[in-house]
């Protein structure tokens, strides 16, 4: 009869079964009477053992000079092994040859990560990127159901827009028709309008930023949530933020054990995130706390890159710092009710050095002063009457925030560099693959 084509991920199920499995040989040892085969299916990875005293000579001949990559179908018997981290291996009685590989350009050894990103559409197939992006998964997979079972509805923001809610001075400008548009950077002000017909409303989808610099933090194309709550003030806000985050890195500990293990991950460290509250700490008490640490920043600066990772590496837990300067914040930020200097914002910190993770405030719910603002600004009043409407007929508080997806998964995964945690990162210097 037909021996029957299983998954990896299934392998459990076959154990003491012959089955035949499709796959990609990634590694391969051995000598003499027996070769290992390092094997992915793209649901998992397993070995497969070749023993020359039990299969045809022809059969052992083609274990010994497959090449990596090379795709071909596996028939054998599933065995339960506990040295493997993947649990099960298989004892190999075919071969058959699908799809040659010839001088595969990322071979076992090291290789420096520019050209590892230069062959993108390649190392996707190795190990690292496999747990990374597993990793994205599920935590996409988690956002959409924490909203859903948090009563948001899911209101898609357009991505070519004429507007410019975080600063002019890093758009991506389009041609529209003779217009100029630009990609969105945030789709907040469309959210903002959902949530006056929708109450509580979320959006999730590539948002854009020409970021000059290149950090390990930013890419110039990210995916960003932005969830935005009517009849909602700041502190309500920063509950709904804290227990999204914990919601979503217990997902992850819970479906991707393997995959954290793989990276590396602290997972008993990630676990202790899940604890709420989070600190709040003022935007005053983290710029002393900078100083007296001998960083040479005044009050009103926004914080840089080593400010950010200073603070990020001195608490133990993620932590809000609340009420940042109006001047370094976007337009409409509600005025804090007794000090005219500051906004009623926050931004998510990440322990252990990874920085900022959410950006999101309370939102200011005056058409006047709203306006002043827009002017104050230098933004084109016509282009956002209509964001302008929103106070004009029925203003309500509300609050919202954004969280970028990458910096997330960054965080969760333990990933140094955040072009490893989106399949084809776009930086100042990476547009291809
Ligand atoms: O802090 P930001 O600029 O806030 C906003 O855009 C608000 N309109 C969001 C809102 O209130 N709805 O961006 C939000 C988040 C940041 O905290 C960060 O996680 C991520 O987006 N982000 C980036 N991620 C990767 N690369 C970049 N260049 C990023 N810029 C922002
Ligand atoms: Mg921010």
């Amino acid at each position: 009869s037909e021996v029957k084509m299983i998954r990896i991920e299934d392998a459990a199920e076959y154990v003491g079964r012959v089955v035949k499995i499709g796959v990609w040989l990634r590694q391969k040892r051995g000598g003499g009477k027996i070769a290992f085969l390092q094997l992915r299916d793209g649901t998992g990875f397993m070995q497969g053992v070749v023993s020359a005293t039990d299969v045809d000579e022809a059969t052992f001949k083609l274990a010994e000079h497959l090449k990596q990559e090379t795709s071909l179908y596996v028939t054998g018997t599933i065995h339960a092994d506990s040295r493997s981290e993947f649990g099960y291996e298989m004892a190999v009685s075919e071969i058959e040859i699908v799809g040659e590989s010839e001088n595969y350009p990322i071979s076992p050894k090291e290789h420096g990560t520019d050209f590892l990103f230069d062959e993108r559409h390649l190392y996707l197939r190795h190990q690292k990127p496999y747990a990374t992006l597993k990793i994205r998964d599920e935590l996409i997979r988690a956002i959409y159901d924490f909203f859903h079972e948090d009563g948001f509805l899911k209101l898609d923001a357009p991505i070519i827009t004429d507007s410019a809610p975080e600063g002019t001075t890093e758009l991506f400008p389009v041609d529209y028709f003779g217009k100029e548009a630009y990609l969105s950077q945030t789709g907040q002000l469309y959210a903002e309008a959902g949530a006056m017909a929708f109450g509580k409303v979320y959006d999730f989808g590539p948002t854009f930023r020409a970021e000059k610099s290149s950090t390990r933090r930013h890419l110039t194309e990210f995916w960003m949530i932005d969830a935005e709550m009517a009849w909602m003030h700041q502190e309500q806000s920063l509950e709904v933020q804290e227990r999204f985050i914990a919601y979503l890195i217990q997902r992850v500990i819970d479906n991707c054990r393997v995959e954290l293990k793989m990276l590396g991950r602290d997972i008993e460290k990630l676990a202790s995130y899940t604890k709420l509250p989070y600190p709040r700490v003022s935007y005053d008490d983290a710029v002393k706390l900078l100083q007296d640490n001998g960083f040479k920043i005044d009050w009103g600066v926004d914080f840089g890159s080593p400010e950010e990772t200073f603070l990020a590496n001195h608490f133990t837990s993620p932590f809000f710092v609340v009420n940042f300067p109006k001047a370094v914040k976007a337009f409409y930020m509600k005025r804090h009710p007794t000090r005219d200097d500051v906004v009623i914002s926050a931004d998510l910190m990440a322990p252990e050095g990874y920085g900022e993770i959410i950006g999101g405030s309370e939102r200011d719910t005056d058409y006047d002063y709203l306006k002043q603002r827009l002017i104050d600004q230098h933004l084109d009043l016509n282009e956002y009457s209509w964001y302008l409407d929103l106070r004009k007929y029925g203003t309500v508080p509300h609050s919202g925030f954004g969280l970028g997806l990458e910096r997330l998964i960054r965080f969760v995964a333990g990933e140094d560099h955040i072009r490893e945690t989106i399949p084809f990162p776009r930086t100042l210097n990476r547009l291809h693959p």
